[in-house]
């Protein structure tokens, strides 16, 4: 790999301002306001890998925003590497918290600044980037499918149907994915689980219009109230969750490995101090590492009804809403969760409310080998880059796709991360190391280079 890195040392600034180029494309697929500009994400990205030296690379369409496509084949009797990725971005808001504004990036503290600097086309573009060097110096050692698809942040909806049509022509050996973090610079980590999701949301009616709250107040049921109550059941004491059967499949770890996940890096004060929180929360018993990656959580994501306007208006409203997540773990099923969730919610209802349930999308967790050729390929690389054995790790994060991988094509996963907990994704200044960056596109190459090898 020795010329494919100098190519990366040579090409590096280029490499940033193709980034960059990308970064100012509005791909936010939750807006259908946006709807062009995720057309030339991907647009962009077939272009990137035509330059790359991939053939048949295409734009692929499905129900919703096309999935680029492209492949190099060097020999049907070597491995093949299916990198998966995402061109679209959450939304920017709120616009006024970012220090630069999300879609003209920029340089900080050797930081690129912008949407979707890390999630994921920061992320992605390290492999378009490694790709390149590895085809343009001959040292590509195995075949390589790419599909980038544009719905990940709203749920990934029309990918499972195109995994199922497109099933011979994205045969392959193994699943490469770089949308996950590692614990730190100095601590090169390969997750191997993620959080599965069940979203919901929720409708609380009680009368048929708004009341004057002074004229019908404390007879009739505030729905608002209600709903914030039912909420507050939802976890006890221990912050535990009372949804009868929730726990039923979740899997213990053993002593073992909750004393193996608890030796990670991890310092509360510093955590705090990121964050500014005066005092960590959560389920009783558990560290803080196991609260945000192998325990499954109930949060409410948005709260609305009644006036919220200016000054004070007294009212009674007739309907409260609320979008309620669970974060699931192994071996919770995600469709299962959901009905348990909305068969409880309707019975804690009192009687002088309705409560209308409605599930949202969902996924399931995942839980990546780690005694496999790939995933010592992918260890020896980063080592190899870092000077350091990666750890392995869970993340609380989900990607849906990755469990639709297993059951649609039965491929295992490599979760090849290269961001960190404090990019700041999904939030104002989200922002990709430039560190980070480049030590994707040098380490990628290794995994290849070992994979072959370690496949023969
Ligand atoms: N890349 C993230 C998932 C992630 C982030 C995993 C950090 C591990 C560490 C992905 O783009 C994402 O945001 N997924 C969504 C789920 C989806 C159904 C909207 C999530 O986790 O909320
Ligand atoms: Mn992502
Ligand atoms: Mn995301």
């Amino acid at each position: 790999m020795e010329k494919t890195q100098s190519f990366i040392n040579t090409n590096k600034q280029q490499f940033l301002d193709e980034l960059f180029d990308l970064l100012r494309i509005q791909s936010v697929s939750a807006d259908p306001k946006f709807k062009g500009d995720v057309l030339k994400a991907a647009e962009f990205l077939a272009d990137k890998l035509k330059v790359a030296g991939m053939n048949n690379v295409e734009l692929m369409a499905t129900d919703g925003n096309p999935i680029v496509y492209g492949e190099k084949i060097i020999d049907a009797s070597k491995p093949t590497v299916l990198v998966y990725g995402h061109y679209d971005v959450q939304p920017a808001d709120p616009y006024e918290l970012w220090t630069s504004p999300p879609f003209e990036p920029v340089i900080r503290d050797e930081k690129i600044f912008a949407r979707g600097a890390c999630d994921d086309k920061g992320q992605t573009y390290m492999h378009v980037k490694a790709i390149e060097a590895m085809i343009a110096n001959d040292e590509l050692p195995c075949n390589v499918k790419v599909i980038i698809e544009g719905e990940e942040e709203v749920g990934s909806s029309n990918l499972s149907p195109f995994l199922k049509k497109y099933k011979e022509k994205l045969k392959a050996d193994v699943v490469l994915i770089s949308d996950t973090s590692m614990i730190a610079n100095d601590c090169p980590s390969i997750t191997v689980g993620l959080r599965g999701l069940s979203y919901m949301e929720v409708e609380v009616t009680s009368s048929n219009r708004d009341l004057h709250s002074g004229v019908y107040g404390g007879a009739v049921a505030n729905p608002i109230n209600v709903l914030c109550e039912m909420i507050a059941s939802l976890k006890d004491e221990n912050k535990h969750i009372t949804i009868p059967s929730f726990y039923n499949d979740v899997r213990e770890l053993s002593a073992d490995e909750r004393i193996a996940l608890n030796s990670s890096p991890f310092n509360l004060d510093e955590y705090k101090k990121e964050l500014n929180l005066a005092e960590v929360e959560g389920e009783k018993g558990y560290t803080t590492l196991e609260r945000t990656s192998i325990r499954p959580t109930v949060d409410v994501n948005g709260i609305w009804g009644g006036y919220i306007g200016e000054g004070a208006k007294t009212v009674l409203p007739a309907k409260a809403n609320a979008k309620i997540s669970m974060r699931l773990v192994p071996n919770q099923n995600s469709e299962k969760i959901s009905n348990l969730f909305a068969e409880h919610f309707k019975k804690i209802a009192p009687k002088s409310v309705t409560v209308k349930v409605t599930a949202h999308h969902g996924g399931e967790p995942v839980i990546t080998p780690t005694d496999t050729i790939a995933y010592r390929a992918a260890s020896k690389a980063m080592e190899k880059t870092f000077g350091i054995v990666p750890l392995p790790g869970y993340e609380g994060g989900s990607i849906p796709i990755v469990a639709s991988f297993e059951s649609i094509l039965g491929l295992k996963t490599i979760l090849f991360g290269f961001g960190l907990d404090t990019d700041a994704l999904h939030s104002p200044n989200e922002n990709y190391g430039l560190f980070n960056f480049y030590k994707g596109i040098e380490t990628i190459p290794y995994f290849y280079k070992y994979y072959a090898e370690m496949s023969k």
